[in-house]
């Protein structure tokens, strides 16, 4: 592996073990570029142990990455919101120091931030657009923006709208009870513009090997509610579309959940690469197909 390592563009991922960072790292790994990344969990396959949660963190960026993407935070906006103190050490506070290890090696970064830096009011907010978050996470992701913008043109700020795969443990759930004949609820007041986490890595990846820096946005096209989303699963398995029932997300979940919109304006996605947002009812639909 080291005679490799010497020859090859080498990647890092910082929270390897993460839903988006294990899908990204096995597309690395299927563009014949070696990876390493680290995780905090005992017994992972991972090459470096990274704790972001301890006072004195014991280490080191390896020699010769390329690229490091940063995958490893507290993502549960509910947790961000109860224990702000204790989330911004693992999300903002050592987040920003492991950031600048990887700065005094001249290691460029793509941080992975969230639409939420948004307040949800604007629609369809560009890369220059005004942040505003209305949450704990979402403010949590604007501090470590704005210190990384700071930082020099050559890191990576990349948003995204909600990521699923084919084992996204709701959609699971509701095709599991639609293949039997079981009603399902679905909020028709909450909304998502959700991407394939394949999408994801593979523009993650193109942003990095792009070299440019900046803000990036990967979002879906549209903002869809989850009762849409279940109407076009029921749809996909050939289960008739009154066995779901909407509800009203507003009734049970907190103000501060239900942001108007979700979906972004991925205009550099655009003009460097020529991609356009994918279609979210593509993407819903397709974690049944395959
Ligand atoms: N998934 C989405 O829809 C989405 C949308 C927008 C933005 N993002 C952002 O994309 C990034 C990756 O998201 P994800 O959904 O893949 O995250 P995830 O599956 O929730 O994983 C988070 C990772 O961070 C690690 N972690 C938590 N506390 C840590 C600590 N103290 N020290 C070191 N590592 C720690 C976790 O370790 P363990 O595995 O050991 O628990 C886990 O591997 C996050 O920054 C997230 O905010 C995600």
């Amino acid at each position: 592996m080291a005679a490799d390592l010497k020859n090859k563009d080498l990647y890092l991922v910082i929270g390897g073990d993460s839903f988006i960072g294990r899908r990204l790292r096995i597309y690395i790994l299927g563009e014949h570029k070696p990876v390493l990344w680290t995780s905090k969990r005992k017994g992972s396959s991972s090459n470096m142990y990274l704790n972001l949660d301890q006072e004195k963190m014991v280490w080191e960026p390896p020699h010769g990455v390329k690229a490091a993407f940063f995958c490893a935070a507290k993502t549960s906006i509910l947790e961000c919101e109860k224990t702000p103190e204790e989330t911004r050490k693992v999300n903002v506070k050592n987040t920003l120091k492991i950031i600048k290890m990887l700065c005094e090696r001249s290691i460029p970064v793509v941080y992975l931030s969230s639409s939420l830096v948004f307040n949800g009011r604007i629609c369809y907010p560009d890369e220059s657009a005004k942040i505003s978050p209305v949450t704990e996470y979402g403010y949590q992701k604007t501090l470590v923006e704005k210190e990384l913008i700071n930082m020099g043109p050559a890191h990576n700020i990349v948003r995204l709208s909600k990521v699923i795969s084919n084992d996204y443990p709701l959609f699971q759930n509701w095709v599991t009870r639609l293949k039997q004949q079981k009603e399902i609820e679905a909020f028709c007041d909450y909304y998502f513009s959700p991407l394939s986490v394949g999408f994801v890595s593979r523009t993650l990846f193109d942003i990095a090997r792009l070299q440019k820096g900046g803000v990036w946005h990967i979002s879906g096209n549209r903002a869809v509610s989850y009762y849409e989303a279940a109407l076009a699963l029921a749809e996909t398995i050939g289960v008739p579309s009154k066995l779901v029932v909407k509800k009203h997300a507003e009734k049970i979940l907190d103000k501060v959940f239900l942001s108007p919109s979700t979906v972004l304006k991925c205009s550099r996605l655009e003009s460097w690469f020529g991609i356009s947002a994918p279609d979210v009812m593509k993407t819903i639909k397709n974690t049944v197909k395959s």
